[in-house]
């Protein structure tokens, strides 16, 4: 058997949309206090659309950036995956408007629904596009709009999520020095009704009852997701360094999905991380779902924390439940 070809993460863009919600913002519209959110939660401002603007919007500018850093053009991308919940519309895909946008003739592409782990996954997907030899370059994006489905009257959620976007251009890599290397995806569909939107589907297609009842927004128990989430990251992260023969303190970069600062530092203490490797970013962005970890990556990058041949950890947890944990060496 041949041997499979390993992919690397050549080039990174990075979006968040200029406007901002500030914790002072949140103060005047729900009773909540900057205090209560920076300490239970970490964040202290977020970015937000303007009306409008999609996640596709997001989604090209993330990926022109990647292009740009990659000396590539659009015509060179042979696959597009998005990784999103908050797609323009239930259909065409995000990808397909992606495509277009980004004038990526012949490329073809599909929309990947897995929440907060939706762009480590669309990262391994991708990557077995380049594994099989079919592909040279995979186009993997982690965009949402959170504003999008969020009630700003309910300030159990409100606090938490803000918009942003990464892209990340896969290419076949040179040697085994960097690279993807190994990862660990699990999901618990048990868990599904701690974090759903459960309007406008095929089980409650949109109405004005749907509407009235506000079944269009984020739904969530904070506490059950608090509790899974630091226990499942640990359990994968620990099991992916295990079976490749590392401990905590070996990984240069850990680069989890930003939820809330208290689930990083339970899981990095967990894991025994060095203090300096582990890429926080959550106090400037809020939660941007599936494109938490490539805008951490664009942080780690900015901080100057990821040079090449450094070993990355990433790590998520998201509605479903989905959870998931990649080693990785950076590139570049
Ligand atoms: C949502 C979350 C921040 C809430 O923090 P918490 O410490 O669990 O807080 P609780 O839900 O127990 O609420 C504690 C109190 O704060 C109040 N509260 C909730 N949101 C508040 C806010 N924005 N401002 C002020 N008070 C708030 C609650 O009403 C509650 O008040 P009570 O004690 O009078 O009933 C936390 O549970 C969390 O981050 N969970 C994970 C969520 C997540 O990561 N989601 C995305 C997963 S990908």
């Amino acid at each position: 058997m041949t041997k499979p070809i390993r992919a690397k993460i050549s080039a990174l863009g990075t979006y968040v949309p200029p406007r901002l919600l500030t914790n002072a913002d949140l103060e005047k519209m729900v009773d909540t206090t900057n205090e209560w959110i920076m300490t239970r939660v970490g964040i202290r401002e977020r970015h937000v659309v303007d009306k409008g603007v999609a996640t596709s919007d997001l989604a090209v500018e993330a990926a022109k950036q990647a292009l740009a850093q990659g000396g590539r053009a659009p015509t060179d991308i042979d696959a597009i995956i998005v990784g999103t919940v908050t797609p323009d519309m239930l259909f065409p895909s995000t990808a397909c408007l992606v495509q277009h946008k980004l004038g990526a003739k012949g490329a073809w592409g599909f929309d990947l629904s897995a929440a907060c782990s939706a762009f480590i996954y669309s990262l391994q997907v991708g990557a077995q596009f380049i594994a099989g030899g079919l592909h040279k370059r995979v186009l993997v994006i982690g965009a949402d709009v959170m504003s999008s489905i969020i009630d700003y009257t309910d300030r159990a959620t409100c606090v938490i999520f803000g918009d942003g976007a990464g892209a990340a251009l896969l290419e076949p890599a040179e040697d085994d020095s960097v690279g993807l290397i190994d990862y660990i995806h699990e999901v618990d569909g048990s868990g599904g009704c701690y974090l759903y939107m459960p309007g406008g589907g095929s089980l409650h297609p949109s109405t004005r009852q749907t509407v009235d009842q506000k079944m269009h927004y984020v739904h969530q128990d904070g506490q059950q997701v608090f509790k899974f989430a630091v226990r499942k990251q640990t359990e994968l992260c620990q099991k992916l360094l295990e079976r490749n023969g590392l401990k905590g303190s070996d990984i240069d970069a850990f680069i989890p999905h930003q939820a809330n600062l208290r689930i990083i530092s339970a899981t990095a203490d967990r894991l025994g991380l060095r203090p300096e490797s582990v890429i926080v970013n959550i106090e400037r962005y809020g939660n941007t779902t599936a494109g938490t970890i490539p805008l951490a990556m664009g942080t780690a990058l900015e901080e100057g924390k990821l040079k090449k041949g450094n070993l990355v950890m990433l790590a998520s947890v998201g509605a479903g439940f989905t959870i998931g944990a990649t080693l990785l060496r950076w590139a570049y």
